[in-house]
């Protein structure tokens, strides 16, 4: 299976105009046997559609609600319906930085449903925060069931088994943001990955791929994604670094 390493862009670049070059840059250096998807902020969704050719547009966020015409009476929010009709493929729900704004494990789960019943992939984030992992790799896990089982609540099969759920693992210590640029290490990934894994089997079938996320960048991510278990990276800082982010995507073409 194809990797598939996804930009998240999260509230950058600052225009328009350096949102389609960096696009441009990657987009024109995109090797055979690799998925990659950008996601920039929303208003630059429409932009990046016209410049990009290889590269597949993502979102950060949606909102759970695809009311029909005359009914979008929700100021500020934007449905899955939106998305797909701007050339979207892929929706991240649920990071971590959009559960500090208070989203919580029902709004995720409802999200979750929207983006599937649209017909696009969901990329769906879990993640422990620094506190439980302190208390260790169990707790951890734990943590992390308890998150899937909410966010993936009531799902009827036939929208599970679509091949269009991935998720990724991203430990909100590992986060450069939160961490400096510490990453897990891939062992530990590895094994979080595989626990994940199990705990999808009885419901997701063909198997969910299973994402990385948290400091990925050039130096550690073949580290990563050398392991088949890792189905690719989902990065954030890197990825505005147009060199930095094309080496992870040539390295991640390798496996
Ligand atoms: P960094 O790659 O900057 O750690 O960000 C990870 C992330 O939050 C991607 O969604």
């Amino acid at each position: 299976m194809k990797k598939i390493i996804i930009a998240n862009w999260k509230m950058n670049p600052a225009s328009e105009k350096e949102a389609e070059r960096l696009a441009r840059q990657i987009d024109g250096e995109i090797p055979r046997g690799v998925e990659v998807v950008i996601a920039p902020p929303f208003p630059f969704l429409s932009p990046l559609n016209q410049v990009m050719k290889k590269a597949k547009l993502g979102a950060q966020d949606v909102f759970w609600e695809n009311p029909s015409a005359g009914g979008g009476a929700y100021t500020g929010e934007v449905s899955s319906s939106q998305l797909k009709s701007l050339g979207v493929k892929y929706v991240i729900v649920g990071h971590s930085e959009r559960r500090a704004l208070g989203e919580t494990e029902n709004q995720v789960n409802k999200k979750v449903i929207a983006v599937l019943t649209a017909g696009l992939k969901v990329i769906l984030c879990v993640g422990e925060p620094p506190a439980v992992r302190r208390r260790g790799l169990a707790a951890a896990k734990r943590f992390v069931k308890q998150q899937l089982s909410k966010n993936l609540y009531g799902i009827k099969s036939y929208l599970l088994n679509t091949n269009r759920l991935i998720v990724t693992y991203e430990p909100i210590w590992a986060i450069s943001s939160v961490s400096g640029g510490k990453s897990d290490t891939p062992e530990d990934a590895v094994r979080m990955i595989q626990f994940i894994k199990r705990v999808l089997k009885a419901r997701v079938k063909p198997e969910a791929g299973i994402l990385y996320g948290g400091s990925v960048d050039a130096k550690n991510a073949e580290g990563f994604l050398k392991h088949d278990e890792i189905g690719g990276a989902l990065v954030g800082g890197a990825s505005l670094k147009q060199l930095e982010f094309r080496k992870i995507v040539r390295i991640a073409s390798k496996f």
